[in-house]
């Protein structure tokens, strides 16, 4: 078997897409994939089956949607260019902007625009409700400071004319209870704006962990409900990433080398934290990871192992891990919940070569679909 891979469970997918079509059918609300978590098109047609469609962080991801998955485009960027609105107009249904300033500048060139005019493209603006609920800074827009969505304040006095939805992202990895203080945060911030009658519509984000086994959905659903009712809203959207991948892909990896230093044992992989799942560095965090006879390793044990990547980066370091017998040469790793905020992310830094994708079919077999070659990292450049 040839390493380093990414695999994609279709099953796994199938699961959580149920679970969210569920929500979608007992909330009657909508419900998007945000592309910037997942991005795998090749199971667009599976997610097509059960969502309405993506949210899109700009222009490049806008086009995929509308061509691979071809369903409702919801896009926000933090700051559009002109000649980008002007491509956006021809393929997205929501265009939220982030603050009055790109509204006021841009709002002659969208309203006009016949899809506007015909009701198949509908602008909103990101609020920002100034309630941070999350652990983690570099996740959380509600901070002081934040360049992400416009304060109560901020809208102060601007013509908002044109817009007809709001559209608010503050949550990431959690539970319907940070949902429900969010709500009540906007109720005081943005209530009034929210019972206009030209607003028909809330776009709730991402962050909401709907497939994680203790998520509240009972909960999210009443919330949806009780918020459409109180500002008599016809739609509310949610456009959840990580809810739709977790733990529906693997990163395949093998040990290169094994060298000691100062009594520590490093495994040296062909997967690189910095080229492969960023997010451990960034966030940080420490991935789950199989060991070669397929049993969870731990923490601590007989059998400890530092894992780094092939990268010259001296903190290209995945995280400690203890294994059930000495690591091999050769051996095949397996690092789980791979296939959000992973792929979406990776780069060839240092030449490393980028992980094969395979789908791994709801018969069990597995089928790959992508290889990269040196060819791929030479034109990225040039
Ligand atoms: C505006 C917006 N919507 C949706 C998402 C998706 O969030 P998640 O993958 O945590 O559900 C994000 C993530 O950063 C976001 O910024």
């Amino acid at each position: 078997m040839s390493t380093p891979r990414y695999i994609i469970d279709l099953a796994a997918l199938k699961k959580n897409l149920e679970i969210l079509s569920q929500v979608k059918q007992l909330a009657d609300c909508n419900i998007v994939l945000a592309l910037k978590g997942f991005s795998l098109w090749k199971t667009f047609p599976l997610i097509a089956e059960y969502l309405d469609g993506c949210c899109a962080s700009g222009l490049w991801e806008a086009q995929l949607s509308h061509q691979e998955m071809g369903k409702h485009t919801l896009t926000y960027s933090p700051a559009y260019k002109e000649a980008e609105i002007k491509e956006l107009v021809e393929i997205s249904n929501h265009l939220d902007f982030n603050s009055p300033s790109q509204w006021l500048r841009f709002r002659e060139m969208v309203t006009s625009h016949p899809r506007f005019l015909s009701g198949e493209l509908k602008c909103g603006i990101r609020i920002n409700p100034e309630h941070s609920t999350g652990s983690t800074p570099i996740y959380d827009p509600c901070a002081a400071g934040s360049r992400l969505g416009a304060t109560a304040q901020s809208l102060e006095g601007v013509d908002l004319t044109g817009i007809t939805g709001l559209h608010f992202h503050t949550l990431c990895e959690q539970n319907s209870d940070d949902l429900e203080t969010t709500l009540e945060a906007i109720d005081q911030k943005f209530g009034t704006l929210l019972n206009r009658p030209e607003i028909t519509w809330l776009n709730m984000g991402g962050g909401h962990w709907i497939t994680k086994p203790d998520y509240d959905v009972d909960r999210l659903i009443r919330l949806i409900q009780q918020t459409r009712e109180r500002y008599n809203l016809d739609q509310i959207w949610l456009e959840p990433g990580e809810a739709i991948a977790i733990h529906t892909g693997v990163l395949e990896a093998s040990v290169v080398d094994i060298v000691e230093n100062a009594g520590q044992q490093i495994a040296i992989l062909d997967v690189s934290a910095t080229c492969h799942m960023p997010d451990v560095l960034e966030m940080p965090y420490r991935p789950d990871l199989f060991g070669p006879d397929g049993t969870l390793a731990t923490e601590s044990g007989p059998h400890l192992y530092r894992l780094g990547g092939p990268s010259c980066l001296a903190g290209d370091i995945i995280g400690d891990y203890t294994f059930s017998k000495a690591l091999q040469i050769g051996d095949t790793l397996t690092f789980d919940d791979m296939a959000h905020y992973t792929m979406v992310k990776t780069t060839t830094f240092n030449g490393v070569p980028h992980p094969a994708i395979a789908l791994k079919n709801e018969d069990g077999s597995l089928e790959t679909i992508r290889e990269f070659t040196y060819e791929d990292f030479r034109n990225r450049l040039c």
